[in-house]
């Protein structure tokens, strides 16, 4: 109803815009003394932490977008390596999983029927188990040893946003608790790590300050048949996830492609019009990665791309070759994501509203999928 949407004219503008609050709630009461704090892992011993070799993240759609931004985090953080598997291909291909495998499945709903089944499968096998959810005692949480909940509030839109930033911030806040428990991470580190995560929400009002603008490219772009997105790093994920809320939304084809990739295909589909978003990486980033991006746009506008690039304020290295450049404000290289998303989220959003389809239900789609 009208009133739910407390005055917004849909479910995905209201919860587009609750995207600092998922944050902040999600964040509230879990940094104490500028210590990293989560009550919900007690279960979890340190000696238990301290003795994980091996994490493998379950999930579908969107969640499994999180769970590929913080296996980054995680394994740059705690030093544990981090596999992230869509939940119907892991329960059906006889993973490896001994006594030092954590499961980590990530769920909006908690019902999802796959990932559901992953987790039980995980436990039938020995594995420990933790889930990521965004609704209070759902099935999925109830099946694992511990949950961390994302305090998003409720999703109803079928595509999902406010989640998406809320299970990063989850499982960020788990990345830096295991990274202190392992001592993989110097005091100052942890704590410049978490001063940026609780500088999230007001850099996302800023990125949503654009919205206008991303709302008017979305318009001249209603035509489009097909849209690509790169990105690198951090900014792979974000690409697919921007590829596939366009899909979702907006019914174009579209693919997210890491950036590194562009010469073993990709740059074969560039032809003069092509409009390609480019999740640009910091300049400040310490891996360089920002010249190798920014190599790619110059290739793929050399062949005639429309290039709409999502670049950090000051980084003037993209405005020779960019059509149109969307900012995001200053962050350490592991919290773009956070960020570069939510114009994305915006652009397939009014998309699907320039097209006049309903963007809150997309056609042949269910908020949560509890079937197999
Ligand atoms: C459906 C929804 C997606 C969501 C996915 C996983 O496909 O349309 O928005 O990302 O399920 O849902 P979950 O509740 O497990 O996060």
């Amino acid at each position: 109803s009208a009133a739910e949407k407390g005055g917004w004219s849909s479910f995905m503008r209201k919860e587009v815009a609750e995207q600092p609050d998922a944050v902040a709630n999600t964040i509230r009461g879990r940094i104490v003394d500028g210590e990293v704090h989560i009550p919900e892992l007690e279960s979890f011993g340190d000696d238990e932490l301290r003795g994980v070799r091996r994490i493998t993240v379950v999930a579908c759609g969107t969640a499994s977008y999180a769970g590929q931004v913080a296996k980054y985090a995680i394994e740059q953080w705690a030093r544990v390596p981090v596999e992230v598997e869509l939940s119907h291909e892991f329960r059906y291909r006889e993973p490896v999983i001994d006594d030092g495998t954590l499961v980590l499945s990530i769920s909006q709903s908690g019902e999802t029927m796959d990932t559901l089944m992953a987790v039980k499968y995980a436990r039938e096998q020995g594995a420990r188990t933790i889930s990521i959810c965004n609704t209070q005692g759902a099935t999925i949480p109830r099946e694992s040893d511990a949950v961390v909940y994302t305090h998003a509030g409720p999703e109803v839109a079928v595509a999902s946003t406010k989640a998406f930033v809320a299970q990063i911030t989850a499982l960020y806040l788990f990345g830096l608790h295991l990274a202190r428990v392992r001592g993989t991470l110097a005091p100052e580190a942890l704590a410049d790590a978490l001063a940026e995560l609780q500088a999230i929400p007001a850099k996302i009002e800023t990125v949503l300050g654009q919205s206008e603008r991303v709302a008017e490219l979305a318009h001249w772009m209603a035509d489009t048949r097909s849209v690509l997105f790169l990105g690198r790093h951090v900014g792979f994920p974000i690409a697919m996830e921007g590829a596939l809320k366009l899909k979702e939304l907006a019914y174009i084809h579209a693919e997210g492609f890491a950036a590194g990739e562009l010469k073993h295909g990709p740059i074969a589909l560039i032809e003069p019009g092509q409009p390609v978003f480019v999740v640009v990486p910091s300049p400040r980033g310490s891996a360089n990665l920002h010249p190798k991006v920014v190599s790619n746009i110059q290739e793929i506008r050399a062949r005639g791309a429309r290039v709409i690039a999502i670049a950090e304020e000051g980084d003037a290295a993209v405005l020779p070759y960019a059509d149109e450049v969307i900012r995001i404000p200053l962050a350490a290289p592991l919290f773009e994501p956070l960020l570069a998303v939510v114009p994305l989220q915006v652009f397939a959003m009014e998309l699907s509203q320039a097209k006049g389809l309903d963007v809150d239900q997309p056609r042949n789609l269910a908020k949560s999928v509890t079937v197999e």
